[in-house]
């Protein structure tokens, strides 16, 4: 009789936890998305490749280098903004949203390499720039032309004659104020980026109104995908009240997520999103979990993907950053998102310095493995992975010693700041050689020629010395190259969904040296690890006993002593692993 029981509780134990798998698989088949499985390449169209020898990368350079993009394997790309635009912000200071930046090339150019894109099975992402425009814009020359003008409400203004508004802090601004006198009416408007880079009036129906429009004829064109550009922004209490001291230090809690955000992207949502088979992801999710989630969940019907910059930012300190740190960054927001919403996964974009120099080891003997694993790392999370230009390659910061040699805006202003409150400069120019946005934005390796085939005239921002070995040619003809390697990590994550969808599980979370974890989907079991070290280090985890097979390494063999596992430097490995 004790017998008959044993087996019934086994039995009922084991009908349980078939039916609990059932329910995940059900969960995670419900739940399956083209843009979930995506592979995002972010080109920075300025830096990629110049067709015309005028020194600026263009829309002709990108179709040249089409199958370079397909023989990636990725499936989607994100270009920068490519929108008509005086090009104070490189292109986020739109002077026109229906027109394509001359030096960038023409419409008839885009609608080339959109076709080109889509006859190779990669769709597009498009940049959408809407807390602001620039002062070019025709709207603001109307809206700034007199206070009784029909585009006046497009802005924010503020009459001189109410006495100075509140402060405002503005990210680019040389003097850090986000409201500039302007004479003409007599009023201040706000900018929350650059002086020519005036906020619009969300709370103006019109102003949302020329904005689904914008989105609606990009949607009509074919493109598969939105970002919003500094989209937590855009609702704001038009009293502009008084804002606590030092509330720039805890800027996303101020500025994002304001009073009517939820429902301008409802009304989005509805109005375009909708109607398309596109999803849109917003730079930043305000400054919570719960602000993420009400942000993207699929039952809100606002956003598709969070895109948060804990995680990015965590590799900015000149003097490193701990592993845990970033261990429990990448964790918590998985965790978050393991039922509901999803996310982004990146440790680079535009807006930084390389990743190789910042999260890895860009010293000749490490940088080739550093490199490998963190595209390893990128490739194996939940979540869609985003992979800036030139990682592929490892490209590195190219390190200017003189503001003169700066170009970008935040750099430029963020001096003058500095030299103005009379800051500790070399500190400064310390910070500003490791983080600088220019780092990140230097023309792409192709190979060793002059200007490393980026472009036959003078590059707009110099090409790296290092490009000599540093290149595509180079890599494209070396089965150990960086770039091979990420080609194999793209296509194992593109053959084996439980690197898309499956459940992560962090290992060994206070070892400061691995970064160790699992993903598990339907009876298939996957093993990561990283060694985020210049030495060896070892691990040992119940896993590695079960070890059925490599599928990756950066390294020829793996030390494995019956579950010990002693890594190389920087090696990163993913094993098949039996259930
Ligand atoms: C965020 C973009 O990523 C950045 O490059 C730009 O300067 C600001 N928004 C302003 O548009």
């Amino acid at each position: 009789m004790k017998t008959y029981f044993k087996i019934l509780f086994v039995m009922t134990v084991i009908a349980g936890c078939t039916q609990q798998v059932k329910l995940e698989k059900e969960l995670v088949n419900s739940n399956k998305r083209w843009w979930k499985e995506s592979i995002i390449y972010q080109i920075y169209p300025r830096s990629f490749n110049d067709s015309n020898g005028d020194g600026v990368g263009d829309l002709r350079g990108i179709i040249q280098k089409l199958d370079y993009i397909k023989s990636l394997g990725v499936t989607a790309v994100w270009l920068n903004p490519i929108y008509a635009s005086p090009n104070d912000d490189n292109g986020y200071d739109i002077s026109n949203y229906k027109e394509i930046m001359t030096e960038f090339g023409t419409m008839q150019d885009f609608d080339e390499l959109l076709k080109g894109l889509h006859e190779r099975g990669i769709k597009f992402v498009m940049d959408v720039v809407v807390n602001h425009s620039s002062d070019e814009h025709e709207w603001f020359k109307q809206s700034r032309s007199s206070r009784d003008n029909p585009y006046r409400n497009y802005y924010h203004w503020w009459p001189a004659e109410k006495g100075k508004p509140n402060y405002r802090w503005s990210f680019f601004d040389e003097k850090g104020e986000a409201w500039k006198y302007d004479s003409i009416t007599n009023s201040y408007y706000l900018h929350y980026f650059a002086q020519k880079q005036p906020d619009l009036n969300w709370e103006n129906p019109k102003v949302r109104q020329e904005v689904y429009s914008i989105m609606k004829f990009w949607a009509e064109k074919g493109v598969d995908g939105f970002r919003l550009d500094a989209f937590q922004y855009v609702s704001k209490d038009t009293t502009f009240p008084k804002l606590p001291k030092n509330f720039e230090k805890d800027i996303n809690k101020y500025y994002g997520m304001g009073p009517n955000l939820h429902k301008y992207l409802r009304e989005m949502y509805d109005e375009v999103l909708s109607k398309y088979d596109v999803f849109a992801v917003s730079e930043g999710a305000g400054s919570t979990l719960e602000d993420a989630h009400s942000l993207v969940d699929e039952d809100r019907k606002e956003l598709q993907m969070a895109y948060h910059f804990e995680s990015v930012g965590i590799g900015n300190k000149l003097e490193g950053y701990k592993l845990s740190e970033l261990k429990k960054s990448f964790t918590k927001w998985d965790t978050s998102f393991a039922e509901k919403g999803w996310i982004s996964i990146f440790l680079n974009n535009h807006d930084n310095a390389r990743v190789v120099s910042r999260f890895g080891n860009d010293s000749p003997e490490f940088r080739e493995v550093s490199a490998k694993m963190i595209n390893t790392f990128i490739l194996s999370m939940r979540g869609t992975p985003y992979i800036y230009y030139g990682d592929e390659i490892s490209m590195t910061n190219i390190h200017f010693d003189s503001i003169s040699q700066y170009k970008d805006i935040a750099a430029i202003n963020g001096y003058k700041k500095a030299l103005s409150e009379k800051k500790d400069m070399d500190a400064f120019m310390r910070d500003l050689n490791f983080t600088s946005r220019d780092n990140g934005r230097t023309p792409m390796q192709w190979d060793t020629s002059t200007n490393a085939g980026f472009t036959t005239g003078t590059p707009w921002l110099p090409v790296n010395e290092n490009h000599k070995e540093i290149n595509v040619a180079a890599q494209e003809n070396n089965p150990n190259s960086v770039l091979n390697h990420f080609k194999k990590m793209v296509k194992l994550r593109k053959d084996n969904e439980v690197l898309v969808y499956g459940a992560y599980k962090l290992l060994d979370e206070n070892n400061e040296e691995v970064y160790a974890y699992t993903r598990t989907l339907d009876g298939k079991k996957m093993l990561v690890l990283l060694n985020f070290t210049n030495h060896e280090s070892s691990i040992s985890v119940n896993a590695a006993k079960k070890i059925e097979s490599i599928l990756i390494n950066n390294y020829s063999d793996l030390i494995n002593k019956n579950g010990k596992i002693t890594l190389k430097p920087y090696q990163s490995v993913i094993c098949s692993i039996k259930n």
